[in-house]
């Protein structure tokens, strides 16, 4: 086989079988076409190049690219690159080609929890930050480094979470990840490689999180949540429980003064750990921000943070502060997991270090909080008889809905009925559904502009 180096261009070809080298060459580009690896429109390398890179003549090339273009393979126009023709369906290759992954399509109306409104990603300070990131980064920044992350961004983190969380964060503390979901999976296999064998997760909790502690081994016991919280009766033998804190992950409660100092001291006596999901911390609208649990004891604390939120799922930038026994162990588990990019990385410092982290912070609680008073204008309007809970804080507030029978389902046809995103809390309970039904209804996810056109539907979908 012979790889082919043109000056712009590569062509793999191998130039196999008898008949000679044009003959070679005409049936390595008809295979490659036929077989799809060739798409059409595609350029090909100049004569010149590909018969340089080859070691053949130049004009053997050119009539084989004279020949696949009579054949209706390639199309040539003097003065233009060589394409394969347009419209060739390639012929189907061994094994028919994978369905495709089913990606459900945005709905119309997105009342979805968990997302922020991607919209209103600051692109332009993002993309200041990014370039000036990419200007300054010293040279070891393109070649990998420590497994924690950037010390830039574990610095700025940690000054960042001290002053508007309350975080006792020293930056070698921290752990740079690819957002929670990694930080949970690199916790889970740090804490099975020290012996753990399970832990308590809130129930109702985000599903994918139990099932990333059992993908790394883990059992998972439910942690009872009421109005105060998580109930901070964990079962025994646990070395973990995973808790909502700031604003309970989809009820909304906030874990009171009492069950935080309870928590705590359950992590201590027993040598375990707490690990606090602070999901949504900055967005708070009725009182004080309330601080995080860390600060009681961060060496029985692991703090979980996210730019989830605050900025974009897909950035997939989170960080974890470890008590002193966990760095290193968290920190080989995300060397395997594999590394956070570094030049997002060092953006994400300079956009907490110049200020525009926080503006854009504020600018988006305004926002949030907006849109949380225009739901609960409607709600008080359409569905007056249903309680609400989790409104003081987050993206997101649940509805409950009274009664048992299938009334959440039924809600939950009728809103795809008209392309509305929504979620039930099903899904998040441990086991099969109790008869506490609701509707988990995010406010940020839609777009600005459509915002209230998506209440309207959720008033008709309620009322109906
Ligand atoms: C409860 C909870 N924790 C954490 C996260 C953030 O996960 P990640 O940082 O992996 O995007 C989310 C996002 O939806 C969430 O709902």
């Amino acid at each position: 086989m012979e790889k082919s180096w043109a000056s712009s261009l590569d062509l793999l070809v191998p130039l196999e079988g008898g008949g000679g080298r044009r003959a070679a060459l005409e049936r390595a580009i008809r295979d490659a076409v036929r077989a799809g690896r060739l798409g059409a429109g595609e350029r090909l390398p100049s004569s010149r190049a590909l018969a340089r890179d080859l070691g053949l003549a130049r004009g053997t090339v050119a009539e084989a690219y004279g020949q696949l273009a009579a054949e209706g393979y390639l199309s040539t126009r003097p003065g233009a690159p060589t394409r394969v023709a347009a419209g060739l369906h390639p012929a189907e290759p061994n094994g028919a080609a994978p369905d495709p992954l089913p990606s459900p399509p945005r709905p119309r109306f997105d009342l979805r929890a968990g997302l922020p409104d991607v919209g209103a990603f600051p692109r332009s300070a993002w993309a200041r930050t990014l370039r000036r990131a990419l200007a300054d980064a010293p040279d070891d920044a393109l070649a990998g480094g420590d497994p924690r992350g950037r010390a830039e961004l574990r610095g700025a983190l940690a000054s960042y979470l001290g002053r508007t969380r309350g975080v006792l964060a020293d930056p070698e503390r921290i752990v740079v990840t690819s957002g929670f979901t990694q930080g949970l999976l690199g916790l889970c296999r740090a804490l099975r490689e020290e012996g753990v064998r399970f832990l308590a997760m809130e129930d109702p909790c985000l599903w994918h999180q139990r099932d990333i502690a059992a993908g790394a081994g883990l059992r998972v016991a439910p942690l009872a949540v009421d109005d105060e919280g998580a109930v901070p009766e964990v079962p025994a033998g646990a070395g973990a429980a995973v808790v909502t804190p700031a604003h309970q992950f989809p009820l909304g409660a906030t874990l009171a003064p009492a069950r935080r100092s309870a928590l705590v001291g359950w992590a201590r006596d027993n040598g375990a750990l707490v690990v606090e999901d602070d999901y949504d911390g900055e967005f708070r609208y009725d009182r004080q921000p309330v601080g995080a649990l860390q600060g009681l004891d961060p060496e029985h604390v692991v703090y979980a943070g996210t730019a989830s939120k605050t900025l974009a799922p897909a950035l997939r930038l989170g960080w974890l502060v470890l008590p002193r026994r966990l760095i290193q162990s968290v920190a080989e588990a995300k060397q395997l997991l594999g590394g956070t990019p570094n030049l997002e990385q060092l953006a994400l410092a300079e956009l907490i270090r110049s200020g525009a982290f926080d503006r854009h912070v504020r600018r988006m609680r305004q926002r949030y909080r907006r849109r949380r008073d225009l739901l609960l204008e409607l709600l008080a309007k359409r569905a007056s008889k249903l309680r609400t809970r989790g409104v003081a804080a987050g993206l997101h507030l649940v509805l409950e809905l009274p009664g048992g029978g299938d009334r959440e389902d039924e809600l939950l046809a009728r809103a795809a009925e008209r392309s509305l995103g929504l979620l039930g809390l099903g899904p998040f309970w441990h086991g099969a559904r109790p008869e506490r039904q609701g509707l988990v209804v995010g406010y940020a996810a839609s777009p600005e502009h459509n915002y209230r056109r998506s209440l309207h539907v959720l008033g008709d979908v309620l009322g109906a």
